[in-house]
């Protein structure tokens, strides 16, 4: 049974899943106006993975017994410098993220809610993968930089990273959980 302040951040958190997929879509869909397919098919996988963020949580809300509620998203940005930019974007925001979950674990310790503090561990170590994934980007953003036929092997390098990541994601996830592996 959770108290009614931890189903209200639950369902901010699936509400902020749910925002961060669409920010993700948005930012694919942009790469692939400019025709940088590799970014593209990268965020447009990471929004899936967002989504599966969401149902995890929703399952759990509702397998408490509370209501898990889905409210109103805010439209994300839709035009971003470069992909540079992008990447910054997306770091910045799994900051954000990573922030809202450690206050979920926070107010499971101080709830003493247990159960809660131990669904929240996935995410501690999702958040610690996605800082990674998204830094390492911005790393090889740096090193190789975007002019001239650097952005064509960027676009090449992150296009990769979208079949690497499913790779990750499916060794990281354990027996237990892995039939709602994202
Ligand atoms: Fe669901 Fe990328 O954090």
């Amino acid at each position: 049974m959770l108290s009614q302040k931890m189903t209200d951040y639950l369902n901010q958190q699936i509400n902020l899943e749910m925002y961060s997929s669409n920010l993700y879509l948005q930012m694919g869909s942009w790469c692939a106006y400019k025709g940088l397919d590799g970014c593209a098919n990268f965020l447009i996988k990471h929004a899936d993975e967002e989504m599966g963020h969401m149902r995890r949580l929703l399952a759990y809300v509702n397998e408490t017994g509370s209501l898990a509620t889905l409210g109103a998203i805010e439209a994300p940005e839709t035009s971003f410098n470069s992909v540079g930019d992008i990447f910054q974007k997306t770091y910045k925001h799994e900051q954000l993220v990573t922030s809202k979950i450690n206050e979920l674990v926070h107010l499971a310790h101080a709830e003493k809610d247990y159960a809660t503090l131990q669904f929240l561990q996935w995410y501690i170590a999702e958040q610690h993968q996605e800082e990674f994934l998204f830094k390492g980007i911005l790393d090889k953003i740096e090193i190789i930089g975007t002019d001239g036929q650097g952005m064509f092997f960027i676009d090449r390098e992150i296009g990769e990273l979208a079949t690497k990541k499913g790779m990750e994601a499916t060794t990281m996830t354990s027996p237990d959980n892995a039939d709602i592996a994202v």
